[in-house]
């Protein structure tokens, strides 16, 4: 294939093993040179916590970078690196209808649910952890949120992590929004990732990679939702992608 865009998660998708890092960055910035390919990091971080990641390792300039599960985009400045530009059109398309002080209200009635860091808070996503054994509480949770008429999304990752965001804003519908403005088709666009806040990068794209290394949550509902366009690699992490991206001849 021609030019492609490549939307990826990044911990333990692209991130996790240094040398299958450096190497997919490479063979994908010989694609980006010959044939325009661009690139899309689809991340559970914030803006700053990928600012301070993109310190430590040699991440590759993405085009668009879609941050907090889906409820942030930022644009690289054309001229001046680390500088990024917020999309606020993607972000008041939700934050006009969004209920956070309800919604957190209502969580903070289940202490089983443990606010994350400060820095994951943001307007359009909070975030917890709660514990694998604790998941029994989530219809009850869910159940709050529709009784206050909340329209929320609850979004379990890493037997861990519980994002609660407003209903269809996730990685999957930031990723329609920028498709459409890159102006790549879907059989243009392949997306990767490991756990369960990538299910809906994949239930939004047909072609799609899940890395070796993936979770539990992600597998099973890979297995519920099989289709012939998604491909489950032996290899982890970026080997897992560049496995793919041979997988479909893209690469
Ligand atoms: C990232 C975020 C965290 C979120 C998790 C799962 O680790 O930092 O806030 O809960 O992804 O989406
Ligand atoms: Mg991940």
């Amino acid at each position: 294939m021609s030019q492609f865009l490549l939307v990826t998660d990044l911990d333990n998708t692209l991130i996790g093993d240094d040398d299958a890092f450096q190497n997919l960055n490479d063979r994908f910035t010989e694609h980006r040179q010959r044939y325009g390919s661009k690139l899309v990091y689809a991340t559970g971080r914030s803006i700053q916590s990928y600012q301070r990641l993109s310190q430590r390792l040699p991440m590759l300039e993405a085009d668009v970078l879609i941050t907090s599960v889906g409820t942030e985009i930022y644009y690289p400045d054309d001229r001046s690196a680390s500088v990024y530009h917020f999309d606020e059109v993607w972000f008041n398309s939700s934050f006009h209808y969004w209920h956070r002080a309800e919604v957190e209200a209502i969580a903070q009635q289940f202490p089983q649910l443990i606010p994350q860091d400060e820095g994951e808070q943001r307007p359009l996503k909070l975030s917890y952890i709660l514990e694998y054994e604790d998941v029994h509480i989530l219809p009850e949770l869910e159940a709050q949120l529709a009784e206050q008429g909340i329209e929320a999304e609850l979004i379990y990752s890493h037997d861990r992590d519980l994002d609660i965001l407003r209903r269809k804003t996730n990685k999957g519908s930031a990723l329609a929004y920028i498709r459409k403005k890159l102006e790549f088709t879907e059989e243009q666009t392949i997306v990767c990732g490991d756990s369960g806040n990538d299910i809906s990068l994949f239930s939004e794209n047909p072609m799609g990679i899940i890395v070796g290394n993936a979770r539990r949550e992600l597998l099973e509902w890979h297995r519920d939702n099989l289709d012939d366009q998604r491909y489950w690699a032996q290899a982890h992490y970026a080997n897992g992608i560049l496995e793919g991206l041979e997988h479909f001849s893209i690469i």
